[in-house]
C-alpha cells in the first residue's frame, strides 16, 4: 500500500481547508472592497458546504500595493476590511458553526510603510534600525548598481536605492522590504505577533513565502539566475535567497509557541521547496505541520505528472509522519476551470491570461476542473480549496489595463498580466454588476459576464451544478473519513484509478467513454451511461 492510515490526532490532516480572500469574498459595507463582516455573514454558506476550516488572506492594515500581502502592522485590521472587534466576532461564529480559523503569517517581508522600515530609514547606514532588513552598499564607482543580481519576483531588480545611497532588498515589489531573520529582535517581534493572535482565538496560520526567510551569508550572487524572476530553478543546488538552513529553527520556536496553547493549532507553510523529498524536512513533527503540494498543483492535468506527484508526496510526507496537502487553486495562479481549458503549464499560471492570450475554453476546463477536484477529495489527507471553485468559476481573462491591480502587471509594463484574474469578486445572487457580493454594484474588481449564470443561489437551485457535486463530495468524504483513509493505485493507465478504503476513484483520460466501474455509484462529475472523457467517479466497492 502506498499510504496507511495513520493514528493521530489534528483535524488539520485530514480537513478540508477554504481558502477566504477578504477582498472578494462578500462586501457589507458596499464600498466595493470585501470585509470581515461580510465573511461573518456568510459563514452559513461554507458550514452548508461542509469544509473544516478557513483560512484568510491579509486582512492586516496595509497600502495594498500587493493586496495585503504588504503588511504595515501586524496587529491590526486594515479599515478597508474593518476592526478588531469585527476580526473577534468572525472567529467566534465560525467556532459555532465548528469551522476553524487560520489566518495569513507574512513574516518575509514587510510593507515600506511598517514603522520598522520607516524607522530603518530615518535612522540611516549602520544603525540598529537598519539591522531589521538587508541593507547594503551597491557596486560600481559609486555604488550606483545593486550590490548582488537579484530579481524580483514581480520583474525588476530585487534591490531599490535609498536617497542616502544604500539599498535594500525586496524579493516582491519595492513597496515589500524583506526583513533580517538573522535579526533576533526581528524573531522576537514575530514571537509576540504570533501570540497576539494566537490570543485572540485563531487556529493557526498559513505561513506566507516560508523559503525565502533566510538569505546566504553575505547575499552572494545568484549563480543561476534567469529571466523568470529570483532565479527559482529546481534542483540547482541552493539558492542564495531560497531553502536556507537557517529557518528550521525559526519554524521549531514557532511550532513550541502553537503547542503551548489548547486545541490543535496548526501553521501550514506557502513553502515552494521542491523535490517534496526535500520539503519534507520542512514538516517533520517539529516543524510546520503541513505545507502546501504545489508538486501537485503544478502537474496540471496530465496523467503521468499527477501519478508522480502522487507518488512522491506520500513517500515524502509519510516519510517524516506528515500529512501530505492536495490543492488545485489559490489566489496566485489561474483558476483551474480555465487553466484546464487551454494550455496554461506551470510557468504561466502566476502570470495569468490577458485579452491577448489565447483565451481557455471554459466548457472544456470546467468539465475537467470538477473531475479534477473530485479525483483530489477522495485522496487521504488535507486539502485546500479557494474560494469560488466550489462555483466552477473561470478566471476573468479581459480585464482592462485600467483595472489592473496586480504589481505584476506594473513591473513587467503589462507583459505579465498577474493574477488579478483569479481574484474577483465572489457572484452571491444573480443579478446587478456584482451578483450580490454587495447591495452597491461597486466593486474594486469587475465581474466577468459568465459570472451571473455561476452565483451561488442560482446553483442551489440545481443538483447538477458544480456547488452540490462539491457539497456531495465533501459529505461523502466525511462520512467515509476519506481524508484520513489509505492509498493504493488500482491502474496507472489512461483509466487512471485508485483505491481509498472501499471507495475506487476512477478518471478517465483516455478521450473515449469507458464502462462505468462496477460497484455502488457514490458520485460522478459527468452522467450518462459511460465514464465519459475527463470524467471522475466514485464507486463504493469491496472488491
Ligand atoms: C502570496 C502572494 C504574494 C507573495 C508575496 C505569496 O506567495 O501568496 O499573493 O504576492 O507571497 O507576499
Amino acid at each position: 500500500m502506498l499510504h496507511s492510515p495513520r493514528p493521530g490526532s489534528g483535524w488539520w490532516r485530514s480537513g478540508v481547508i477554504y481558502q477566504i480572500y477578504p477582498r472578494s469574498f462578500s462586501d457589507a459595507n458596499g464600498d466595493g472592497m470585501g470585509d470581515l463582516k461580510g465573511i461573518t455573514q456568510n459563514l452559513v454558506k461554507l458550514s452548508e458546504l461542509g469544509i473544516d476550516a478557513v483560512w484568510l488572506s491579509p486582512f492586516y492594515k496595509s497600502p495594498q500595493k500587493d493586496a495585503g500581502y504588504d503588511v504595515a502592522d501586524y496587529r491590526s485590521v486594515d479599515p478597508l476590511f474593518g476592526n478588531l472587534t469585527d476580526f473577534d466576532e468572525l472567529v467566534a461564529k465560525a467556532h459555532e458553526l465548528g469551522i476553524r480559523v487560520m489566518i495569513d503569517l507574512v513574516p518575509n517581508h514587510t510593507s515600506d510603510q511598517h514603522e520598522w522600515f520607516q524607522k530603518a530609514l530615518a535612522a540611516g547606514p549602520g544603525s540598529k534600525e537598519r539591522s531589521y532588513y538587508h541593507f547594503k552598499s551597491g557596486r560600481g564607482e559609486n555604488g550606483e548598481l545593486p550590490p548582488n543580481n537579484w530579481q524580483s519576483m514581480f520583474g525588476g531588480p530585487a534591490w531599490t536605492r535609498t536617497p542616502d545611497g544604500e539599498w535594500y532588498v525586496h524579493l516582491f515589489d519595492s513597496s515589500q522590504p524583506d526583513l533580517n531573520w538573522e535579526n533576533p529582535l526581528v524573531q522576537r517581534e514575530f514571537e509576540e505577533i504570533l501570540r497576539f493572535w494566537l490570543d485572540r482565538g485563531v487556529d493557526g496560520f498559513r505561513v506566507d513565502q516560508p523559503h525565502a526567510m533566510g538569505k546566504a551569508e553575505g547575499l552572494p550572487d545568484h549563480p543561476y539566475v534567469d529571466e523568470a524572476g529570483a532565479g527559482f530553478i529546481e534542483g540547482r543546488e541552493n539558492p542564495p535567497m531560497w531553502f536556507q538552513d537557517s529557518v528550521h529553527e525559526i519554524f521549531r520556536s514557532w511550532r513550541k509557541i502553537l503547542a503551548s496553547y489548547p486545541g490543535e493549532r496548526a501553521m501550514c507553510g506557502e513553502a515552494y521547496v521542491l523535490p517534496l523529498s526535500f520539503m519534507a524536512l520542512w514538516v517533520r513533527p517539529d516543524e510546520f505541520h503541513q505545507t502546501f503540494n504545489f508538486r501537485f498543483l503544478d502537474a496540471g492535468w496530465e496523467k503521468d505528472r499527477l501519478v508522480q506527484a502522487i507518488n512522491e508526496s506520500f513517500e515524502a510526507f509519510d516519510a517524516v509522519g506528515a500529512p501530505s496537502t492536495w490543492v488545485l487553486n489559490n489566489h496566485d495562479v489561474i483558476r483551474h476551470a480555465s487553466r484546464f481549458g487551454g494550455d496554461y503549464g506551470r510557468a504561466t499560471a502566476s502570470d495569468g491570461i490577458g485579452p491577448e492570450n489565447p483565451q481557455p475554453d471554459n466548457k472544456l476546463g470546467l468539465r475537467k476542473a470538477k473531475a479534477a477536484s473530485l479525483f483530489m477529495l477522495g485522496l487521504p489527507g488535507a486539502s485546500y480549496l479557494y474560494q469560488g471553485e466550489e462555483l466552477g468559476l473561470p478566471e476573468h481573462t479581459t480585464i482592462s489595463p485600467e483595472h489592473r491591480q496586480d504589481p505584476t502587471f506594473f513591473r513587467t509594463a503589462g507583459k505579465r498580466v498577474g493574477r488579478d484574474g483569479c481574484r474577483v469578486p465572489l457572484p452571491w445572487v444573480r443579478g446587478g454588476l456584482t451578483n450580490g457580493f454587495n447591495q452597491t454594484d461597486k466593486a474594486w474588481l469587475p465581474q466577468p459576464a459568465e459570472y451571473a449564470e455561476l452565483s451561488r443561489d442560482v446553483q442551489e437551485q440545481s443538483s447538477e451544478s458544480t456547488l452540490a457535486l462539491y457539497k456531495s463530495a465533501l459529505r461523502i468524504r466525511k462520512e467515509l473519513a476519506l481524508g484520513e483513509g489509505s492509498f493504493d493505485w488500482v491502474s496507472t493507465t489512461d483509466l487512471l484509478s485508485y483505491r481509498n478504503g472501499n471507495v475506487l476513484v476512477v478518471h478517465n483520460f483516455t478521450g473515449n467513454e469507458a464502462p462505468l466501474p462496477e460497484g455502488e455509484l457514490l458520485l460522478r462529475s459527468g452522467s450518462g451511461a459511460f465514464l465519459a472523457p475527463d470524467e471522475t467517479v466514485w464507486v463504493l466497492s469491496r472488491t
